[in-house]
């Protein structure tokens, strides 16, 4: 079969991918020798099914046949892929109609759009017909559109973190594998996004009910699952369980927490979380959602088209953070005054979204708090690892062509500060990263420096941002005057088994227009199919680097293109394997507490394939697909139970809306 390439969402462009980044010297070259001498869970944006992997873990077997195919390592560790790959021929039968899974797991749908957070509250479930659309006040009580990122909050985790909080350490995995309940909890669930004929059934909303229906199929559930004696995961009426969308009361904390940057002179609350894309869990229970293209929620009604007007920082901002007067098409600020650009009285509502906003699962009136100490990007993702001295650090993504990769480390121990009633990520310091060659700059790898974003700096004074609030709020611009490193677009990041950190870097196509350049971290000219990078730090402000995949070289056939611009280690090398398990464009990424890495992809595959769930096996570089999903779709999220029994992912937009593609989870036709 031919390569099929994600169609555009002609409706929205959600993936905003355009670089908004102008700067000219943060380049690579520049910066780099400065370093050298310092060191030595249906349809187009419609559902989304979160499914279900059922492994022969002991005790728990569910696999579809018996035999050695746990994930889980036991007290003989074997190798670390054992499960049977799913092969090209078995997704081309398919056809791109149905997800496949390797022929060792079985799959099952869970929370599609329009599942009910609470099945006995009477709200009937929607289940696509466009011919009768869900109230915007029932939208707001049933699961959103466009799943990304996850997380399993088991049952008991409260209890078992009181008892790790005594002993000053958590658990080991498999010990944690035993104690912690892995056939109920929590799922935490991002809806990232859902454009307008998916959701309304048209191009543009009509009323301000059009608008609420949208803006509640954005954002995030907390949904409580089960899993019956049958193997079957449900989900069941939990006090706990809600919602939480754009117009979900919020506070604000951290050093912008009081800012005037985010004062509106309509005196309005602070209100809700949008396009909520990769996230993180931290090491005291909480969920971690990060707000990525929040600008195109935003536009302007003025007949000329401008916006802004009312702050010289802000309209330079406005540039960087790619704010339109149309948006991404919503239509949000025709009926929502909150989301026009060109109103003063709302000044500011725009420099409150681009945060990493905290959620507490096992509370479900506690208000999710926006931490202001981690910036405002496009966060993708926020991966927590708890330092050797107890302090955190939060690796994390800004999703742009030329964008940058961000550190923050916590003041003190985490342990304190929960103690002590303050959250460890309100005080700390936050840092981007420059990217060395080290010295080769032909071998794949090298050091770095993470550089503190503090107003101290006189490059960052200069350039406006003369307080810390104001190196919060525009956290890019702060990044560009330091000379952060631009990077193939960073997406998720994820945490290994020693503390080394993964970041997927999707793709960029635009070097050759000149977004981004060549170096030997983003080495690809004409990048279409993105890497792996892997990180470790040397303190808090140095790191070493290494490319551990190219998916040029995860191909079966060489793409072939400017390879004469590429740097030489990374040309083209067939596969180990011969392209049996050929992926590309690395996104959603999560490390396992054995050394496994899954990675989802987000892009046009190569062979027949759809998007894919891979298995990275980080000790050998060896590489296994475990499942393939339907046409013009994205996997994203992924997360196993503490036991690995069952396995979270997520179908974030299948066939793009078109049922003439694919009507998954629904057979086809
Ligand atoms: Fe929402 Fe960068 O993916
Ligand atoms: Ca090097
Ligand atoms: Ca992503
Ligand atoms: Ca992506």
């Amino acid at each position: 079969m031919e390569l099929k390439k994600k169609p555009v969402d002609l409706e929205i462009d959600a993936s905003e991918d355009e670089s908004t980044n102008p700067t000219t010297n943060r380049t690579f070259q520049d910066v780099a020798a400065a370093h050298l001498s310092r060191r030595s869970v249906l349809a187009g944006s419609v559902a989304v099914a979160a499914t279900s992997f059922f492994s022969p873990a002991p005790g728990y077997a569910k696999g579809k046949s018996q035999g050695n195919k746990s994930i889980a390592p036991g007290r003989n560790k074997g190798p670390l892929l054992k499960f049977a790959p799913l092969t090209e021929a078995e997704v081309a039968a398919a056809d791109g109609r149905m997800v496949t899974i390797s022929s060792d797991y079985e799959y099952d749908v869970l929370i599609p759009w329009g599942t009910p957070i609470d099945p006995n509250s009477g709200i009937k479930e929607y289940t696509g017909d466009p011919n009768t659309r869900p109230t915007s006040a029932e939208q707001a009580e049933m699961a959103g559109i466009g799943h990304d990122g996850m997380f399993f909050y088991p049952s008991n985790l409260p209890r078992v973190l009181r008892t790790e909080m005594r002993r000053g350490r958590q658990l080991p995995p498999q010990a944690r594998a035993r104690v912690l309940d892995s056939r109920a909890g929590y799922l935490c669930v991002n809806h990232e996004f859902g454009g307008n004929t998916h959701v309304l059934g048209k191009g543009f909303p009509e009323s301000l009910e059009d608008v609420r229906l949208s803006q509640h199929a954005h954002g995030v559930g907390v949904y409580a699952v089960r899993e019956n004696n049958k193997g079957k995961w449900k989900v069941v009426s939990d006090p706990n369980a809600r919602r939480i969308t754009v117009n979900t009361d919020m506070k604000v904390s951290g050093p912008a927490s009081s800012s005037p940057l985010l004062a509106n002179p309509a005196g309005n609350p602070v209100r809700g979380t949008v396009n909520n894309c990769g996230s993180g869990e931290t090491p005291w229970g909480t969920y971690l959602t990060c707000e990525e293209n929040f600008n195109g929620y935003f536009g302007s009604t003025r007949e000329d088209g401008t916006f802004g007007g009312f702050d010289s920082l802000q309209d330079e901002a406005y540039g960087r953070y790619g704010f339109s007067n149309a948006g991404f098409g919503y239509g949000w600020h025709i009926f929502d005054e909150r989301f026009d650009l060109s109103n003063e009285s709302y000044k500011n509502e725009s420099n409150r979204f681009g945060w990493i906003v905290e959620i507490n699962p096992f509370n479900g009136s506690e208000k999710p708090i926006k931490r202001t100490a981690l910036g405002r990007i496009k966060h993708e993702a926020a991966a927590v690892k708890e330092l050797d001295d107890g302090r955190v650090a939060v690796y994390m993504g800004d999703d742009q062509r030329a964008d940058y990769c961000y550190k923050f480390e916590s003041a003190r121990p985490w342990r304190d500060e929960i103690k002590a009633g303050r959250s460890p990520l309100d005080e700390g310091k936050l840092y981007v990263a420059v990217f060395g060659e080290g010295m080769d700059p032909n071998d794949g790898k090298g050091s770095g420096d993470w550089v503190e974003l503090t107003p101290a700096d006189p490059r960052i004074a200069n350039a406006g941002l003369d307080t810390m609030d104001k190196v919060l709020v525009y956290t890019r611009l702060a990044a560009d005057a330091v000379g952060a490193t631009a990077m193939d677009r960073p997406e998720w990041s994820t945490i290994g088994t020693n503390g080394e950190v993964y970041w997927t870097m999707t793709n960029n196509t635009a070097k050759p227009g000149g977004v981004g350049e060549v170096n030997e971290v983003n080495p690809i000219f004409n990048n279409a199919d993105g890497c792996i990078i892997k990180t470790e730090d040397i303190g808090a402000t140095a790191f070493t680097w290494e490319m551990i995949m190219l998916s040029r070289n995860t191909r079966a056939s060489d793409p072939g293109t400017d390879s004469a611009n590429d740097r030489p280690y990374a040309l083209y090398q067939a596969p180990a394997d011969g392209g049996a398990n050929q992926f590309t464009d690395p996104d959603c990424a999560w490390a396992d507490a054995y050394g496994r890495l899954f990675i989802g992809t987000d892009g046009g595959q190569p062979g027949a394939l759809e998007d894919q769930l891979v298995v990275i096996d980080t000790t050998t570089g060896e590489y296994r697909r475990m499942l393939c999903s339907v046409q013009s779709d994205e996997i994203t999220g992924c997360i196993s139970t503490p036991n690995y029994g069952t396995l979270f992912t997520n179908t974030q937009h299948p066939g793009n809306g078109d049922p003439t593609r694919t009507n998954f989870p629904a057979a086809f036709d």
